[in-house]
Parts: C-alpha cells; structure tokens; sequence
C-alpha cells in the first residue's frame, strides 16, 4: 500500500506550481507522492509546463476553479495536504482592476481552508510574498513585522495570510505561510519584468523601466523557491510562517543592466517611463528561521541563473511566441 501522501496543488499549471509538481515527480520513484493539480488555466495558466509529468502515474490534472466549493470539497477530501499555489499573481493587472485578485486570492483561499477543515487535511502550506510586508527602507523583514501591503495584489495576499493564520488559531488547521521574493527562472509568462525583458530583447524590442530605476528587489531562482517550499511542506510547523529569499538584492537598475549583456544589447534599447502607481521602494526577508530550522539555503547564484534563463528562452521560443498577445495588459 502506497501511504505516501496524496498532494493537491493549485495553480500547479502556472510558473513556480509547474516548477514544484515537476519536481516533486521527478524526483519520486515507486511509492512516492501522488499529485493532483487543480488550475483554472487563466491566461497565465499553461497545460504545455506539465507536459513532463503527463504520463507519470502518480500525475492528474484538474481544470477548475479554486472558488467551487463543491468541487474543491470534492478534491480536497480525496486528497492529505494542500499546496496553494494559485493566485492572480501580476501586481501591474491588479492595479487595472483588483476583482480577480479578491476573488481567487482572497475566496479562493477562503473555500480551500474551508474544505481542509471539513475534511480533515493533515497539512496546507500557503504560498504567499513577501510583498505582503510592504516596503523597507534599510534592514529586513522578520516573519513578526505587521503587514503593511500597499499593492491590491499584496493587499489581496496579506488577507489570505491572515485568514489561513486564523484558521490554524481558530479551527487547529496545520496551516504553514512561506513568504518568499521575487523569483525568476524558465517558464515565466512574459509579463514579469525578467521574461519581458528577455523576450523583447531577443526580439530586437525595446524595454519599459520604471521611474528612476532605483527600486530594489531580492531575487530567487525558482528552483531554490521549491525546494524550500518543500521543505516547509515536509518538516515546517503547524501556524508559522518562513521567509525565503534569494540573497540578490539588485535594484530595476542593475537587474536592466545585466539582462541586457546577457541578451547582448545596450542601454539604447531601453525606455524610461512613468513610475508605477504606489511602487514600493524596497523589499528585503530575512530568511534565518527557514535557515536554522529547516536547512534551508539559496543553492543558484544569479549570474548562473540568469544566464540558464536567457538560454532557455532562447531556445524555447515556441514555448513563449504563442503568450506575447495574452500578455499585454
Ligand atoms: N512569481 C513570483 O515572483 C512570486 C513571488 C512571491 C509569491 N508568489 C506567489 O506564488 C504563487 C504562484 O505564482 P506564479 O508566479 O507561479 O503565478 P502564475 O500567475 O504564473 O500562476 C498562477 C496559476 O494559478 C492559476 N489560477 C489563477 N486563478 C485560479 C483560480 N481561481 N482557480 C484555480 N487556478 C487559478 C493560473 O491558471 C495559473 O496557472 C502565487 O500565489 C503568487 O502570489 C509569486
């Protein structure tokens, strides 16, 4: 008898939830975990990043709504754990109009806890940002710090922290947060600020940066991103919260720079436009705790990683061609 746990992940079809169920199969032999991916394909959805795993047998795929609760009660009771993975997840889209955002983010998560606690889930760790903080001006964030979200995409995801916190406080869920920065890495929809850039700049385009460029932000290889989700998912604690972070603290600025060498072009292809609305200006984990408790450690260094990133894009140009319509705002 099989009595590794049967894992449901939403949004396992969009980019970090693909990288996990990939990982996750791939590295299981005979016995290991069985994985079922619920995901509403939303433009950001995309069948093509679980290809690997199609024919594996301990793979299957959902296609459905994180907000049905008749049939998240259905999946999470054939289900032990829950990875929540699925969210509107582009800040610039909630800026243009925040319905979707509260909806599966704040709902969506609402009607998962929901079933978890109706039936019994031994675990659901809630993937979520650390946007939710708000921004920093020097140090870094602990897992104690207030949220204080200033985007309605963060504002959305700071809501189904706390409300996934209360339902451990309140109804005694194994609920456990990761609260990670910003990731990169291969199969990113080219709406994020890597992607795009790439994209445009292996295309002969031009690039948007924002305001004077000095934004910062740390970033994570998806690949890192995982493993510590993984590790949370195997030996976190029930009701506590685990930053995660890169250890590549750049600003818009930098990050411009190196991904034009990488893609061999120069400061002329670049647009400097107005700020985003409410852009914050820093963010900054302090990922100790995952550290000292779980051995947690970014293992690609960004020159590698970005490097790999550019290459796949490269070389996968039928992978992102068919998106760039979806992905214009
Ligand atoms: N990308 C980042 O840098 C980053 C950083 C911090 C946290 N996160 C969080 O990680 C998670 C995954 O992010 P991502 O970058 O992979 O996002 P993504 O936009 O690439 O993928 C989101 C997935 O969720 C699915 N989805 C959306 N609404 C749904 C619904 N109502 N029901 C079922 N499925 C639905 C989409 O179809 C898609 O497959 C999100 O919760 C996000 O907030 C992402």
């Amino acid at each position: 008898m099989n009595t590794a746990p049967r894992v449901l992940v939403t949004g396992g079809a969009g980019f970090i939830g693909s990288h996990y169920v990939r990982t996750l199969l791939g590295s299981s032999g005979p016995g290991g975990p069985e994985v079922t991916v619920l995901d509403k394909l939303t433009y950001a959805g995309n069948p093509a990043n679980l290809d690997p795993v199609r024919g594996h047998p301990g793979f299957a795929f959902v296609h459905g709504d994180v907000c049905d609760p008749v049939l998240v009660d259905k999946l999470v009771s054939e289900h032990d754990q829950i990875v929540h993975f699925a969210a509107e997840s582009h800040v610039d889209r909630s800026i243009a109009g925040a319905d979707a955002f509260v909806r599966t983010n704040v709902l969506g998560t609402q009607t998962l806890l929901d079933a978890a606690v109706r039936n019994r889930v031994s675990t659901v760790v809630q993937v979520s940002t650390d946007e939710v903080y708000g921004s920093i001006d020097t140090g870094s964030w602990t897992e104690d710090q207030p949220l204080r979200p200033n985007s309605p995409y963060a504002a959305t995801k700071a809501s189904a922290d706390l409300i996934a916190l209360s339902y451990h406080r309140t109804h005694g869920l194994d609920v456990r947060v990761t609260r990670c920065s910003n990731n990169y890495g291969h199969h990113q929809f080219p709406e994020k600020v890597v992607p795009l850039f790439i994209t445009r700049l292996l295309d002969g385009g031009r690039v948007p940066l924002y305001g004077d460029g000095s934004h910062v932000r740390d970033w994570l290889h998806v690949d890192d991103h995982v493993r510590a989700v993984e590790l949370v998912r195997a030996r976190g604690r029930a009701g506590e919260v685990y930053n995660i972070g890169g250890d590549t603290e750049l600003s818009n600025r930098e990050l411009t720079g190196l991904l034009l060498e990488a893609c061999g072009a120069d400061w002329s292809r670049v647009d400097h436009v107005e700020d985003r609305k409410g852009h914050d200006r820093r963010y900054s984990v302090d990922w100790t705790k995952i550290r000292d408790e779980l051995g947690y450690r970014p293992g690609k260094d960004f020159a590698t990683g970005l490097a790999e990133t550019v290459a796949w894009y490269g070389q996968n140009r039928s992978w992102w061609e068919p998106l760039l319509d979806r992905a214009a705002l």
